[in-house]
């Protein structure tokens, strides 16, 4: 595996690859990576001749009272998974390499930016796609793959990707979960003892509104109630728990064939959100 540092590196292997007509898939990824991570290397290198994986904990994604310092940073155990993996080229940039001072541009995708995480997170989705743009620009793969954990991440992304007119072909990889069904997830390291065995109950409520909306149950609203309420009988602090048309994450009407439920709770200080995609 190579590891490259810095940009002037990064162009030059890549274009090489290029040349020789190899074509390149890039798996973004913030680190401390765990089998969801390792998942999209695999996916990726199904798809493209070389893999590259980039780890870089972006500033502008995080709020300022949210956990940038505290990020889980694991950079030897990383290289290690990865090179295990045969990832070609793992890509570290520094924060100076990515954002000069004087940047002025950022990217945003309006309205699926404010809503469900964005409501929450203000900033959080320009943060992202801006990182994501600017990596796309940097490696200029053919393919790039994220994890459908975040779904809304993942669809704030392909609207990027269409208004921008950006020639890459996104992949969408299915949540890795515990066998409790507890999606994986850097932050789960976060959970006391106690909390990661309440915490597949974030899956359980999502199978079980998808379980009513199959039965034929058509009040969504009664559906994210209950799951709320059931949610709150937990212990958890629920979020936002919203039964969505999964193609623009619209609030899902009878309809809409195409779903996606997106949740998002608390439990103690952990801020956990998971999905459930199905057509009916
Ligand atoms: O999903 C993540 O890990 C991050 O949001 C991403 C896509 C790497 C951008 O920093």
């Amino acid at each position: 595996m190579i590891i490259v540092n810095n940009i002037l590196d990064l162009r030059a292997t890549i274009s090489a690859w290029k040349q020789n007509g190899l074509s390149v898939a890039l798996a973004p990824t913030m680190g401390n990576l765990h089998a969801g991570h390792l998942k999209l290397v695999n996916s990726a290198k199904q798809k493209a001749d070389k893999v590259v994986v980039s780890i870089f904990v972006n500033p502008t994604q995080f709020g300022i009272n949210e956990d940038f310092a505290s990020y889980p940073r694991t950079e030897q155990e990383d290289q290690l998974k990865l090179a295990t993996e045969n990832t070609d080229l793992l890509f570290l940039p520094t924060i100076t390499d990515i954002y000069s001072a004087n940047a002025l541009t950022t990217v945003k995708v309006s309205g699926l930016s404010d809503i469900y995480c964005g409501a929450s997170r203000p900033g959080h989705f320009s943060g992202v796609a801006t990182i994501v743009c600017k990596l796309f620009n940097l490696v200029q793969p053919d393919i790039a793959v994220f994890g459908l954990k975040d779904f809304q991440q993942f669809t704030v992304i392909k609207t990027m990707i269409r208004d921008l007119n950006i020639p890459i072909e996104l992949l969408g990889v299915d949540t890795q979960r515990e066998s409790n069904g507890l999606a994986m997830s850097s932050r789960n390291n976060y959970l006391t003892d106690i909390e990661r065995q309440l915490a597949p109950q974030l899956y359980e409520a999502l199978g079980i509104a998808k379980t009513a909306i199959l039965a034929g149950q058509h009040s969504y609203a009664t559906i994210e109630q209950q799951a709320k309420q059931s949610l709150k009988n937990t212990g958890f602090t629920p979020d936002y728990f919203s039964i969505c048309s999964s193609h623009d994450l619209s609030s899902a009407t009878k309809q809409d064939k195409d779903m996606v439920i997106l949740a998002a709770a608390k439990l103690g200080t952990t801020r956990l959100i998971d999905n459930i995609y199905f057509s009916l």
